[in-house]
């Protein structure tokens, strides 16, 4: 019969992947936690109409990208594709928005169908942060602050750039979208096909064309500047000069512009230049009216996202993971012989009790000395224990260095773990 395949663009994260996973989420939310984000978990399925409501029906994540179906009660459900829309219905639902401000973080795997290539899967995770209830831009500060620490952290920080702006409020972009669309009225035909299909559905999207002939019509064409309202021109120049205090460098970019519609005023996206066509590693902004649009009582938030699988990708690309970070195991307790598996196990014990955050392994399966042994090596340990009937009979161990030429010697079962602890510092 022929074997079961993983779907395309949904990948396994293999054993030997995980201590980078683990790094990269453990390091995130150490970050996050010294600013005061809680973390909150969300379904993976949720009715398909939050997110038509949420990311805009005209949008590439709706219009091709989602995996919807119908439940066994002819509901209709879709696999998240991202975190946004149901952060904030469970934050809705359950009242924490009333009267108060939030920061909240989440994590777990997002699902787009997307034509999968390095960097852009159709299962995904995000790491998402989303700030509920504070209307000024110091919020917005604060969220690229937190990031620049965090790729500091990572050491990315040389290999990242962040580009902002503002697309102001609904009011605005209407204007500008009327000028937008009349001016490129005059040059359909020289557009690229995706452009001309979102002349009429979506045309601030034009602005992110990737297409050379669009950029340079795009040239000539109105600025969202111009159209910007008084009150995001301040918010913006604030979180210019705020940024610029903190030092996080920036670029202003005046045709980022974001797919999905609940923006408006800053929007942002981290971006590295090691990874070809999928870049960007982070990205967000503010959407003041998602709240509200879903239902609940005006809500101010800003939040934003970041790819694991391109972080990882960029860590290792520039390798940049710290040696440590390997997944070996420290000690390697053997056993040979069926008499001797209950002490094994009770010396392997107390190293664990005795040895904090180290990773002690028993082996287990029995085997002949050799074999043991060779799995010790293979675990990555530094030490093996070594235990057999003569051991238990005389109370003690063979402790054997497997990464040194440093002989084997024989130490009393009690001392053995103030004797690890000291060696393995
Ligand atoms: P997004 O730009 O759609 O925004 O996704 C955020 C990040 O998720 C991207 O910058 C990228 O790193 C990663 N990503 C997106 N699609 C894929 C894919 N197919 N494969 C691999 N990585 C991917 C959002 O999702 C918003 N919810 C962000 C946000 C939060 N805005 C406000 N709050």
């Amino acid at each position: 019969m022929a074997k079961i395949q993983a779907i395309r663009g949904m990948n396994d994260i293999l054993p030997e992947q995980s201590p980078v996973w683990q790094y990269v989420e453990d390091t995130v939310r150490k970050v996050l936690s010294q600013y005061g984000y809680q973390e909150i978990r969300m379904p993976v399925v949720e009715q398909t109409e939050l997110f038509k409501r949420s990311i805009g029906e005209v949008t590439d994540i709706v219009e091709k990208e989602m995996y919807t179906f119908d439940d066994r009660n002819g509901d209709s459900l879709t696999l998240r594709p991202e975190g946004t829309a149901g952060c904030v219905r469970a934050a809705e639902q359950h009242g924490l928005l009333f009267n108060q401000t939030r920061r909240l973080w989440y994590t777990g795997p997002m699902f787009r169908h997307e034509r999968p290539q390095k960097g852009r899967y159709r299962q995904f995770h995000q790491i998402g942060v989303e700030c509920f209830g504070m209307a000024g831009p110091d919020i917005d500060a604060e969220l690229l602050i937190l990031t620049a620490r965090l790729w500091q952290a990572l050491g990315l920080a040389e290999h990242t750039r962040l580009e902002i702006n503002s697309i102001g409020t609904a009011e605005a972009r209407r204007s500008f979208r009327s000028a937008l669309v009349e001016y490129l009225s005059d040059f359909v035909d020289e557009l690229d096909d995706d452009s001309k299909r979102r002349l009429e559905s979506n045309p601030l999207r034009i602005l992110d064309s990737k297409n050379a002939r669009t950029q340079e019509i795009l040239q000539q064409a109105p600025a969202l500047d111009d159209y910007l309202d008084d009150e995001s021109k301040e918010h913006f120049q604030t979180l210019r000069s705020l940024l610029e205090a903190a030092g996080v460098q920036y670029t202003v970019n005046p045709r980022l512009v974001r797919g999905l519609d609940y923006y408006g005023k800053t929007v942002f996206e981290w971006i590295t230049d090691s990874l070809g066509a999928q870049g960007t590693v982070c990205a967000g902004g503010r959407y003041d009216g998602l709240v509200e649009q879903l239902g609940g009582k005006p809500t101010v938030a800003v939040g934003f996202a970041m790819g694991l699988e391109r972080l990882i990708l960029l860590l290792e690309t520039l390798d940049l993971i710290p040696e440590s970070v390997n997944g070996d195991a420290d000690v390697y307790v053997t056993a040979m012989g069926e008499s001797t598996m209950a002490t094994a196990f009770s010396v392997a014990e107390s190293l664990r009790s005795a040895l904090h955050g180290r990773v002690v392994i028993s082996h287990c399966g029995g085997g002949s000395f050799k074999s043991q042994m060779k799995k010790a090596d293979k675990s990555g340990a530094r030490y093996a224990v070594i235990l057999g009937e003569n051991e238990v009979a005389s109370g003690t161990v063979g402790l054997k260095p497997l990464r040194s030429n440093e002989d084997q010697r024989d130490i009393g079962m009690t001392e053995l773990a103030s004797v690890l602890k000291g060696m393995l510092a």
